[in-house]
Order: C-alpha cells, then structure tokens, then sequence
C-alpha cells in the first residue's frame, strides 16, 4: 500500500517544468498538413489508464518480451554495469521495471524523473516503502526539455535506465539527440539500458497497434474525447475510427484517427474542416534491427556493450556506454 508518510529514504524535487501546452501544440498541429498532434498528448489520467490495458492484450508483446529479458538477464546486466551506481531514470513515473534491476545493481541512489508529479510521487512513496535501503531522489521534471539531476543527488558512476521502446516514439534523428543528452548526463564511462522494439513480420506489428478488444482504438480515440473535455472540442467520436498499421519502408507503426466523413469540428474556438478519409496522424513507434540502432546509438557517442533479445526475438535490450576519454 503506498504510505501517506513521508519515508527518510526519498527525497522530492521540484525541477518546475514547463507543462506542455496542450491548446497551444493541438491547435497548431491540426493547422498543419498532414495534421498531427504529438503522442505525449495521450497520457493524461485516462490515457494513462488506457496504455495500461493495452500493455495486459495478448497481442501486444513488447511489455512482456522486455520483463522477460530483464528478468533473466539482470545478474548478467549487473555483472557488466557494477554496484553503487546512481540509478536515473528519465520518464520513471511508475518505478515498475527498475524494481528488477535493484537487487543486482544495488545503486548508491535512484532518481525517477517524471513530468506527472502525482503519479511519480506516489509511485516513488511505494517503492521507498519496499526498498528501505534505497536512496530515492523522485525529480518531478520534463527529460526532453531538461536532462539533469535534482540538487543533492549522491555521487556515484552514472546509469541511466530507459525501458519500454519509448525511444521508438521519436524520429531516427531526435532518438540521437536524446542519446546524447543521456551520454552527456552519464559522462564518460557512464551507462545507458534501453529497450528497444525489434523489426518484425508487419501482420504481429499491424495486431499489436490494433488489438482485438480495442485498447489501443480507445486510447487512439481519448485523444479526441480529451480535446472535447479540455479544449471545448466537440468531436463526434462516432464520425472518427482508429487506424494504425507497419509502414514498411519507413521502420515504423503509424497511428492516425481517420475522419470517417466530411466534418466540421470545433476545437478552442477555432473551426476545422476535415474531408472523409483525411487523418490526424497521432504517433510513430519505430522498430529497429539490432544493428541499426547500435549505428544509431554510436551517432549518438555510446557504443554497444551487451545487447539482449527475448526467447521469441520479439524485443531487445541494449546496454550502451559513453565511450568518451576520461571514461574507467
Ligand atoms: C509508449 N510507447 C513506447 C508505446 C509504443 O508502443 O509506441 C505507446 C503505444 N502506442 C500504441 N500502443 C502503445
């Protein structure tokens, strides 16, 4: 049960943020052609609540192949990374993966950094609770804006911990930039564990972004009713369906809501016409070869020191280094 009590062991940051601005960036999204308004959009509280039953259908994998790996492969993971490191992880919100990893790593401190203040405390609170050895640094900050460290957080070689594919989320050329903000708040020497989506037959990939019970089409769809509870849109969500699917040639699932006749809709005072057939193109989740992304990693200044994939091939896990000089 989480603890209403603040435990000696965790510590909050206040890093203050700038909140997206969802008027602002949904309102000049469906300005542009194509239109598109980006997918940290579908993560409010319902959204939230949405990608976990996506993550419980049969048909999509990822979350189960990459705890598998983790699971089997965390002595091995700590064999090569080593104890008393200070454990960041950029968007922990949940802390629910990492749980895996303590006990071999057994880091100086852990630093969950999330956007969704509530969410990141509570879940910080729990895993306090559970691991009253463990120094907790919960930081409430936006890693894409500012990738740094709370004040007071203790010294130790530097691991950073991305699970989930959630790399797979931004475009070849922003998943470097990324890498390489975490290579520069890693230092030399330090880590990066990441999960990363395998390339695959596009009939699994086509199932797994449009599951037979529909999780995926309500959180595809949550988007437009967040829109009408938010920004006094009134979308008609019968006039609207969920469309997603592996475009082969760009290494990528598209998610899109397609406007099932020609409409008017009305979103923060503003009139948006759109055609029967036209679509707002809502997320991409590339998946990579293993080489692939260990190219891209390199562009980024990390090199490949272990690269773990699931029984089925579904899902890797890649340990990478900041190679830089000065580095142990
Ligand atoms: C969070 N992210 C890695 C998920 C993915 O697979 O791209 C989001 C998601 N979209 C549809 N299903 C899951």
């Amino acid at each position: 049960m989480p603890s209403a009590i603040p435990r000696p062991n965790i510590q909050f940051h206040d890093l203050h943020p700038t909140l997206a601005d969802f008027r602002h960036e949904a309102v000049a999204g469906l300005r542009q052609r194509p239109r598109r308004i980006p997918p940290k959009f579908f993560y409010d509280e319902r959204g939230s609540q949405l990608f976990d039953a996506i993550t419980a259908t049969a048909e999509y994998y990822p979350t189960r192949s990459e705890m598998e790996i983790l699971e089997t492969r965390a002595g091995e993971i700590a064999e090569c990374i080593g104890t008393g490191s200070l454990l960041v992880e950029p968007g922990g919100g949940s802390c629910a993966k990492v749980r895996i990893l303590l006990g071999g790593l057994e880091p100086v401190a852990y630093v969950p950094m999330d956007i969704s203040r509530d969410h990141l405390h509570a879940a910080a609170q729990e895993l306090a609770a559970e691991f009253p050895w463990l120094e907790v640094h919960a930081a409430h900050a936006d890693f894409t804006q500012q990738m740094e460290l709370p004040p007071g957080a203790p010294e130790g070689p530097r691991v950073a911990f991305f699970p989930g594919s959630s790399i797979g989320n931004f475009d070849p050329d922003a998943a470097v930039d990324f890498i390489a903000a975490v290579a520069e708040l890693v230092g030399p020497g330090g880590f990066l564990l990441i999960g990363v989506d395998l390339r695959k037959d596009k009939a699994v990939l086509d199932a797994a972004y449009d599951d037979a019970a529909g999780a995926t089409a309500a959180f595809n769809l949550n988007l437009l009713e967040r829109m009408n509870r938010e920004l006094e849109a009134d979308f008609d969500l019968d006039a609207w369906a969920h469309r997603a699917g592996f475009n082969e040639p760009l290494g990528r699932v598209e998610m899109h809501l397609l406007s099932l006749r020609d409409q008017q809709v009305r979103v923060a005072g503003e009139v948006f016409d759109f055609s029967a057939g036209e679509t707002i193109h809502t997320e991409n989740s590339y998946k990579y070869r293993i080489e692939e992304f260990q190219d891209l990693a390199r562009r980024a200044g990390m090199d490949s020191v272990g690269a773990w994939t699931d029984r089925k091939g579904m899902f890797s896990v890649h340990l990478l280094r900041n190679m830089a000089a000065g580095g142990a």
